[in-house]
């Protein structure tokens, strides 16, 4: 080391009262990073601690398992379709997932990156996409919520780029009046979606996502309805599997849809805890009824967003 080359030293760097030292980074990162992935625990389920705003699903091993039945319940009646519809190709894209909690992974293909973080703040990606789908984020948003999220997807996609979004509607339906209308069933849908006007953050997504995509500026607007079976009972091999599916979606993910809500939001005043589990073992005899012949609504719409010089008839918005 040369003689002109003086390094100064502060011997009591780490030991000196300051406001932070290495030390603290370190704990800071592990017991956040802990405390993200453990989550917070509620009447025996795991929700997510990643923002203070509560979202009514569990982020558990439970109801990880009750949304892949759900999804694929709806893809197997949907399966004519195509797993997805926008016009996208068949290329493996590099692909990143946002959810609120670490899912339980397993397997993910070596393209895919998950990120823990609230969707609804700043995106830090540097690259836009050329794709975006969002799927059973039902409830999860205000109003105003979604307009910032389908904002912040429009901004995020390339010019050209699809945004697609497949959504549940809670209340079932029968067209063969098996679905008895004082049957527990029966009010199970419309109980939710009171439960979440009075949580301010409606479950009826499915409804009023296509208009928000449209005024969010994309074009090119399409939507499929399909009826989802609950239960084996249809004829028909393909409609017969959904509901054999969605029967297990139904009984893995009945507790984990309905505790947060009722609890919170209950009517006429929140349920304890109790009372949900004598309404859900009600519930879960009704649907292993044979004579049932129950079926959901599920939406799917997909849109683009316009090219660059692309010349957009928009509708007066008032
Ligand atoms: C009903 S689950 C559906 C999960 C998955 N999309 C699927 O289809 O199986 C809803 C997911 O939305 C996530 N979520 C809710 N609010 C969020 C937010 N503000 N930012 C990111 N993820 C959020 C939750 O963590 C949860 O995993």
């Amino acid at each position: 080391m040369s003689d002109d080359i003086k390094i100064s030293v502060d011997p009591d760097y780490f030991t000196r009262e300051k406001e932070f030292t290495p030390k603290d980074f370190e704990s800071d990162t592990t017991s956040i990073a802990s405390r993200i992935a453990q989550g917070r625990i509620e009447n025996g389920r795991r929700y997510q601690a990643l923002k203070e705003d509560d979202y009514w699903s569990p982020s558990d091993e439970k109801q990880f398992e009750a949304q892949e039945n759900g999804t694929s319940s709806t893809l197997a009646q949907a399966r004519d379709h195509g797993q997805l519809m926008p016009p996208i190709g068949t290329q493996q894209q590099p692909s990143v997932e946002s959810t609120s909690s670490p899912p339980p992974i397993t397997w993910i293909p070596p393209n895919c990156v998950f990120e823990v973080d609230d969707v609804l703040k700043e995106w830090t990606w540097r690259e836009s996409f050329d794709f975006i789908h969002i799927r059973q984020l039902l409830g999860a948003f205000d109003e105003e919520g979604w307009a910032e999220l389908y904002k912040k997807c429009y901004e995020n996609l390339t010019p050209g780029g699809w945004l697609e979004q497949m959504e549940f509607d809670v209340r079932l339906h029968s067209d063969d009046g098996s679905l008895k209308p004082d049957s527990l069933l029966a009010g199970w849908g419309d109980n939710f979606i009171g439960c979440s006007a009075r949580a301010g953050r409606s479950l009826k997504t499915q409804e009023t996502m296509r208009g928000a995509i449209e005024k969010a500026g994309f074009v090119d607007v399409h939507e499929n309805l399909y009826k989802v079976p609950l239960g084996p009972w249809p004829k028909d091999k393909q409609l017969k599997e959904a509901g054999q599916l969605n029967y297990l979606h139904w009984l893995s993910g009945l507790e984990g849809y309905a505790m947060w809500l009722l609890t919170k939001f209950g009517a006429p005043e929140p349920w304890s805890p109790e009372e949900v589990q004598v309404y859900l073992a009600g519930v879960r005899k009704e649907i292993k009824s044979t004579s049932t012949h129950g079926y959901g609504y599920a939406r799917r719409v997909w849109a683009r967003k316009p090219t660059a010089g692309e010349v957009v008839k928009r509708e007066p918005v008032d």
